[in-house]
């Protein structure tokens, strides 16, 4: 049995830095990106979510792809400044205690996340040597509801997907694992992630033997 986690959302909040960032965007361009908006931006790729945004602001076509490289460079200067900052305490609850329990039962444990920030994230949280692979937004060309960075961590785990779970907060990445063949369990509103084999409110709600009755059903 394996694990794999999406990350912003299911160990750590950081769609309020993603917000503060993509905002500050926003007013420069000379729109309001409220905090609803910023919803439709959970497990969406940096350059899916500039769209958007762009979207929201009825600015649509209105620029060049160089200048919309410039405007998510821009964006994730001032995220990668935010997220550089985090301690540990941001951890999501629950998540580190199930990780650690998970590595105690011998549980091959991976990332599998859209973020290119991922690294900076484990390593401010120091959660780092909790996995046994780290695939993120540097090593897939494919965003979710493609399943390829799952399968990639099931291939770095030595695992077939069926032995695989995926915890994830967005239904595009519940869609992903089972489009990879694999269980999911979704963290969040049981109406959005309704594709999952079931949901729980936080990392702080799973068990190991919870984990084992999915697999032995
Ligand atoms: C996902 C987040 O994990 O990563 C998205 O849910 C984000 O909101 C995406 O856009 C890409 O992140 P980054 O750090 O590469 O801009
Ligand atoms: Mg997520």
């Amino acid at each position: 049995m394996n694990c794999l986690f999406d990350l912003d959302g299911v160990l750590v909040d950081t769609a309020k830095y993603h917000y503060i960032a993509w905002r500050n965007l926003a007013q420069r361009l000379g729109f309001e990106f409220t905090e609803q908006d910023n919803e439709r931006l959970k497990g969406v790729s940096r350059m899916a979510s500039l769209e958007i945004l762009l979207e929201v602001g009825g600015l649509t076509g209105k620029y060049s792809d160089s200048e919309k490289e410039a405007m998510a460079a821009e964006k994730n200067a001032e995220y990668v400044r935010l997220i550089t900052q985090m301690t540990p305490d941001e951890i999501l609850p629950g998540a580190r205690e199930f990780l650690t329990a998970l590595r105690a039962e011998g549980i091959g444990v991976a990332l599998g996340s859209a973020s290119k920030n991922a690294q900076t994230i484990l390593d401010r949280l120091e959660l780092t040597s909790l996995f046994d692979a780290i695939i993120d937004g540097t090593k897939v060309s494919k965003a979710k509801p493609d399943p390829e960075v799952f399968l990639k961590g099931a291939e770095a785990l030595g695992a077939q997907p069926s032995e695989c779970c995926v915890f994830e907060d967005a239904a595009a990445g519940i869609e992903a694992a089972r489009r990879g063949g694999m269980h999911c369990i979704g963290i969040g509103n049981p109406q959005v992630l309704s594709q999952a084999d079931f949901c729980v409110n936080a990392l702080a709600d799973m068990t190991v033997e919870r984990l084992r009755e999915l697999f032995n059903k």
